[in-house]
């Protein structure tokens, strides 16, 4: 049988990971600044992970959600202290676009309105509801389109979100806090405000999708906290398990469970949540946050020393790369000539940069010779 042919990919085989390297068949090391999209949290390979799993596997990898599962409260409790969202409650699943699908149901669910409010450039997933609040028709077959009404409008326009919020029948407003496949826009600060007010006002829920900017990524546990504000549902994954699919969303305390309100065979299993466990903890032991900010400062001056650079985009270690012209040829220069991996997004001009958050300085400088030489 051969494969369903709907990825490009690089003519390259990993056959290992370490910390930010990768290595190929042949050995070959390779600086990992994509993390395979983001997901690659606190280091390939990270011993502490290795450890948690194993042994959690040589006990129990999993059993579905109809027994008493105090892992999945461990990691419940370890997320309240990181994040800060006390009171809230999680509920687990096992990918990004499941984490929307979910928080779409539960807003609506919650609020009885059909309505969602989205934005320009947004990416929340392949999936039935999260793909209708996607602004890319082209991902969309006829079997998704128009299951509920939903409105994208241009992200900072207070005036737009308020007119549709008029209208009535909102159920949600969904924000990426940073974009990531749409190119590292993102909500300023007081349009957060904004929308938190607005949102409040209208009986409708704000969702933060935080699956890409979440888990330390932007120097913050969340990057909407740069803005100070609460969301009343967060969609988290990537980064939660550095490799182990799981996802889930933070639920405000107003939101009431009920039985067999949202369900999932996997989700939340023994070993997801050891993952999950083992990437909170060295986030907090290694101080991974600390790093974030002081890898994105050393970035900041070195890359605005690169003068055909045009725009710097994004904050901590979810960082935008714009040119004024395509960077396809750079970007596989990066790759083939310097071994660097990075990603590209919706806009053609924009590398894109997402290290494990553990990344030294010694090992990103790479980067700034590289670029140096295939922009020069
Ligand atoms: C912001 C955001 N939301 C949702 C998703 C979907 O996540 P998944 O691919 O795990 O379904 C992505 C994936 O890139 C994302 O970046």
């Amino acid at each position: 049988m051969k494969l369903f042919n709907v990825y490009p990919r690089f003519n390259i085989n990993i056959t290992s990971a370490k910390g930010v390297y990768l290595y190929d068949e042949n050995n070959q090391q390779y600086l990992d600044l994509y993390g395979g999209h983001g997901v690659i949290s606190i280091g390939h390979t990270h011993p502490k992970y290795v450890q948690k799993l194993t042994q959690q596997l040589n006990f129990i990898g999993f059993y579905s959600n109809s027994i008493m599962m105090p892992i999945q409260e461990e990691l419940a409790s370890k997320l309240t202290q990181q994040s800060g969202y006390d009171n809230y409650k999680l509920f687990l699943c096992n990918s990004g676009a499941e984490a929307n699908e979910n928080a779409l149901k539960l807003a609506s669910f919650h609020t009885g309105k059909r309505k969602i409010i989205a934005f320009n450039k947004s990416f929340h997933g392949r999936t039935g509801a999260a793909l209708n609040v996607t602004d890319y028709p082209k991902l969309s077959a006829p079997v998704n389109k128009q299951n509920f009404p939903v409105c994208f409008v241009e992200m900072n326009n207070k005036e737009h979100v308020i007119n549709e919020l008029k209208n009535g029948d909102v159920a949600a407003v969904i924000v990426e806090g940073i974009q990531g496949v749409g190119g590292l826009d993102m909500p300023s600060d007081d349009f957060l405000t904004f929308l938190r007010k607005s949102c409040s006002q209208y009986e409708t829920l704000l969702i933060l999708d935080e699956i890409q900017s979440g888990y330390g990524r932007s120097g913050k546990f969340f990057a909407h906290q740069h803005a100070d504000i609460k969301a009343d549902i967060v969609s988290i994954a990537k980064g939660m398990g550095n490799g182990f699919p799981i996802g889930g969303i933070l639920i405000h305390p107003d939101i009431e469970a009920t039985s067999g309100m949202l369900g999932t065979t996997f989700g939340g299993n023994h070993l997801a949540c050891a993952a999950g466990i083992a990437v909170l903890d060295t986030i907090k032991n290694e101080d991974l946050i600390k790093n974030v900010v002081e890898i994105n400062a050393y970035l900041m001056e070195e890359l605005s020393s690169i003068t055909s650079i045009k725009q710097l985009k994004g904050k901590g270690l979810m960082l935008g790369v714009e040119f004024d012209f395509p960077i396809k040829d750079i970007r596989s220069r990066l790759l083939y000539e310097h071994h660097i991996f990075t990603g590209d997004s919706s806009n053609p001009n924009l590398i894109r940069i997402l290290p494990p958050l553990s990344i030294t300085i010694e090992e990103i400088k790479p980067l700034i010779s590289a670029l140096k030489q295939v922009v020069s």
